[in-house]
């Protein structure tokens, strides 16, 4: 598979501007903090909590493909949803569900823009109520360039535009569950050069609403260990977002589009 990516985004955020390159010699000293006390509850991976803070990414997908996510959240979510048929990943980039449902030894399908599938387009995502899980780990818009593809989601060239299409995509998603199955989501806020915050964390439920799903459980708080943006130094001052949100939702049994 070929990945093309602009090495240079002309979007990301001003604080990109006076960026230097961390000191070298000056090894990351981890922070420690106190996590709440979880309840105790018949869950059957009671680590899986709102916090999540796997520093380990697990030998699921390729580590080097931009915007990869480590593995063990998808598998901690399949362990817990135990999905009984096919689960789907329509922005797949390196493969990262897929590697996990193999182990798992559940049936998957993995599809992304890189081969030539538009999760956008409502022609070619699956036909009705097929899978049992969908696992969406989409661009958060033009915060990193993925495929040389006027239809990859990164390359939306307005806001505007790129609702529009998330939007067409959750509900593509919303179609294709079974009812009573779950589209899972992980998405972050991102700065953007010309739009300044923008909070695609809360777009993401306010189109997964509009699409008459029901959010399922707690937000999953996904502490980003690894991102390329914590070794590099700022000049600028500004509050560094740790963290991306992982979001459950529910196709209702009597699910209708509104
Ligand atoms: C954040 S990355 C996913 C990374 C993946 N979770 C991994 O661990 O490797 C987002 C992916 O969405 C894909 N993508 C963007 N627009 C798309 C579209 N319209 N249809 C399908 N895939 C798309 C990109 O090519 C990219 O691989």
């Amino acid at each position: 598979m070929m990945y093309t990516t602009s090495t240079v985004n002309p979007f990301y955020a001003a604080r990109t501007q006076r960026l230097v390159q961390a000191p070298q010699g000056q090894p990351y000293k981890p922070v420690y903090a106190k996590l709440p006390q979880a309840p105790i509850n018949a869950s059957p991976v009671p680590h899986l909590t709102s916090l999540y803070h796997n520093a380990r990414a697990g030998e699921y997908g390729d580590r080097s493909y931009p915007g990869n996510c480590g593995g063990n959240l998808i598998k901690d979510l399949l362990l817990y949803f135990r999905p009984s048929g096919l689960v789907f990943d329509p922005m797949s980039g390196s493969g990262t569900c897929r590697d996990v449902c193999d182990e798992l030894g559940i049936p998957s399908m993995s599809w992304d823009i890189h081969d030539g599938f538009d999760a956008c387009d409502p022609e070619v995502f699956s036909a009705r109520e097929t899978f049992d899980f969908i696992w969406a780990h989409p661009a958060y818009w033009r915060q990193k360039l993925y495929a040389d593809d006027a239809r990859d989601l990164s390359r939306a060239p307005t806001l505007e535009d790129f609702l529009r299409r998330y939007g067409r995509f959750i509900r593509n998603c919303a179609r294709a569950l079974k009812p009573e199955g779950k589209l899972v989501i992980l998405m972050g806020d991102y700065s953007d050069r010309k739009e300044g915050f923008v909070p695609l964390t809360w777009h993401t439920k306010r189109l997964a609403f509009e699409s008459g799903l029901t959010q399922h459980c707690t937000d999953i708080i996904r502490f980003s260990h690894g991102a390329s943006s914590s070794r590099k130094v700022y000049r600028s001052s500004f509050i560094p977002g740790l963290h991306d949100t992982c979001m459950v939702f529910d196709k209702p049994a009597d699910w209708r589009l509104s």
